[in-house]
């Protein structure tokens, strides 16, 4: 499969590495000349183009993948589709709903793939957690939250909540298999005007389950954890630990039991154990799960859809954080 990628950034670059390996890496494209005479050296079989247009007009090209900045991603995903590509655009695919929508409908009209690059999706400490919240390991789950903190990097382009929050969102609408009713959103710009460094989300969903994300890049402490509480166990992924990717609490409340005189309500704990993640690269499997969604396997249209509810929430959250 010949893939064309545009945007060579330091995380473009894993992801030419990653298309190279798998398929055949026909095209470079960056609007900067020195990222591209960089990409050139490392991939010297592809050619190489400062234009997307250039890139796009060649009808042997079968797929495009968009790493470019941020604003860019819905334009640029919208030239290829209509050009006839499937596309690959990094996280988040549009900043809008109605651009994500209209992405959607474009694909669908074509019948190509519209991948967004949600990378924890297929993480697979993520996909334990799925697992585990699926086979009701942690009983009736009462509400998740995401830690994504650390000093920098500080972005100009786009604030924390969309940085940060669009992969802490990605995998809690993932787990819960929801769309929030109350999307509440809290921040404050201090380094840019109109850049928000620091913001805390609320999330309440419809089965009364809720939700919260700490977003910063001004604090002391390098976080990238997602914790779940469920009515019998609780566990937690932690991206920053090596091989305890996945910690498991046999840990609840107790209720008082009927007819007690003082009942109180007390807790339990039991084993804390750390389940077998495999080591496979998270980046690996989703460049995979792209290439075979282009082959015809998987579902194609859920995903797209799911890049559709992140942008969605985002959106609602953006629209409470500016006091709308
Ligand atoms: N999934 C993840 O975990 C993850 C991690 C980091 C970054 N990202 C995403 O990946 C993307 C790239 O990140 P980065 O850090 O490499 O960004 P970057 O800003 O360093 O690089 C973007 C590159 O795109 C090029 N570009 C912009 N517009 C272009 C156009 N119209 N045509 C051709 N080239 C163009 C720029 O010249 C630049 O070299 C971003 O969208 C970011 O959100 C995802």
């Amino acid at each position: 499969m010949r893939v064309g990628q545009a945007g060579l950034g330091p995380w473009g670059k894993n992801l030419a590495r990653n298309f190279d390996d798998l398929a055949e890496l026909a095209w470079l494209c960056d609007a900067r000349p020195d990222r591209l005479a960089d990409a050139e050296s490392r991939f010297p079989r592809a050619r190489t183009t400062e234009s997307f247009e250039e890139m796009v007009a060649d009808d042997e090209l079968e797929a495009v993948v968009v790493a470019t900045d941020v604003p860019t991603h819905y334009r640029l995903a919208k030239q290829a589709l209509e050009a006839g590509k499937h596309v690959f655009v990094e996280k988040p695919p549009a900043m809008r709903a109605r651009e994500i929508d209209e992405l959607i409908a474009l694909a669908a009209e074509r019948d190509r793939v519209l991948m967004p690059g949600h990378l924890l999706l297929y993480h697979p400490g993520v996909g334990k957690l799925k697992d585990l919240i699926d086979a009701r390991e942690l009983g009736d789950v009462l509400c998740v939250y995401g830690n994504r903190q650390n000093l920098g990097v500080v972005r100009s382009h786009e604030n924390a909540l969309w940085s940060l929050g669009v992969h802490d969102l990605s995998v809690i609408l993932h787990l819960l298999d929801e769309e929030p009713e109350e999307a509440i959103a809290l921040g404050r710009a201090f380094l840019q005007e109109g850049v928000e460094d620091v913001v805390f989300c609320y999330l309440r969903f419809p089965s009364g389950k809720i939700a919260h994300m700490h977003l910063s890049w001004l604090d002391p402490h390098k976080m990238r954890k997602i914790t779940v509480v469920g009515r019998e166990k609780m566990a937690v992924f932690d991206d920053m630990e090596l091989d305890r990717k996945v910690t498991v609490y046999d840990k609840s409340p107790e209720e008082p039991e009927v007819g007690a005189t003082f009942g109180e309500w007390r807790t339990r704990t039991g084993d804390i154990f750390s389940p077998k993640i495999p080591n496979d690269e998270p980046l690996r499997l989703e460049c995979t799960a792209f290439l075979e969604l282009v082959r015809g396997s998987g579902d194609r249209r859920k995903v797209a859809e799911d890049g559709a509810r992140v942008v969605r929430v985002l959106e609602r959250l953006t629209t409470s954080l500016d006091g709308g």
